[in-house]
């Protein structure tokens, strides 16, 4: 029987090359998006899920469906994320609360009730950023998305130690990928979405250190 992943953010950037990826190696995807919908992405092992991490309603549904329809999934990958703040250089509230919401409350809350529906040996994976390392921080831009993404790193190391010997827990840095996570990307950044999928695909794939914050782009262990 195939396993079954859910990837959050599965419409387009890295979320949808990875759902690409995932099918090619035989798993069952189940992929999500605020409208529910998946463009450009038929397969009879795909199913689409509408999920809006900013709103609690949608996290209960979305939960609902999974449980009553699949029971059981083997891998969680919390890749939905956004960055409005990305580039900027003074908070702002607006894009705070948004960042939050997303990146940080929404993802701890569709999570927590994941956790019973993960099988044992299964694994978490949060889509985070080298932006949210506190050890090699030295700029200044980006403060709501790179305190997002160290908040996330925490809930990582949180739930490594809840869920020891039982499911397997990390952090990745997809690399700089050109995404419109921020338009600057598409031109700008090293990496296409499929190149970065291959990349979290190995290290997947890989027996990966319990609770490590991995640099997919490079291959090697990130500080905290
Ligand atoms: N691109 C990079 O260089 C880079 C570097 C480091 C880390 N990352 C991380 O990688 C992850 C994927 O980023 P990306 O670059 O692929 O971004 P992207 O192309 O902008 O895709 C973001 C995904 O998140 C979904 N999303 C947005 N708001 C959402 C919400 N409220 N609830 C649920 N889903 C929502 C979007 O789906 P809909 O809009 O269709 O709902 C989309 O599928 C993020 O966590 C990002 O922080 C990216």
């Amino acid at each position: 029987m195939n396993k079954v992943v859910l990837i959050t953010g599965a419409s387009k950037g890295i979320g949808l090359a990875l759902a690409k990826k995932m099918l090619n190696e035989d798993f069952f995807v189940i992929g999500t998006s605020r409208n529910g919908v998946i463009e450009n992405l038929q397969h009879k092992n795909f199913h689409p899920l509408e999920l809006d991490l900013s709103n609690p309603v949608s996290i209960k549904n979305a939960h609902q469906k999974i449980s009553k329809t699949f029971k059981h999934i083997d891998i969680l990958i919390n890749n939905a994320g956004i960055g409005p703040d990305l580039g900027t250089f003074h908070p702002e509230r607006d894009a705070f609360d948004q960042t939050f919401n997303v990146n940080v409350t929404g993802t701890v809350f569709f999570t927590e009730p994941m956790i019973e529906l993960i099988n044992e040996n299964g694994m978490i994976l949060n889509v985070s950023s080298k932006m949210g390392s506190l050890d090699v921080c030295e700029l200044t831009d980006s403060v709501a998305y790179r305190m997002s993404k160290s908040a996330l790193n925490m809930y990582t190391k949180i739930l490594t130690n809840r869920l020891k010997n039982k499911i397997k827990v990390a952090s990745i840095h997809p690399g700089w990928v050109k995404t419109t996570i921020i338009e600057s990307n598409i031109k700008n950044a090293r990496l296409s979405p499929e190149q970065s999928a291959e990349n979290i695909f190995k290290f997947i794939d890989s027996d990966f250190n319990n609770g490590v914050f991995w640099d997919s782009e490079n291959e090697k262990v990130l500080l905290w």
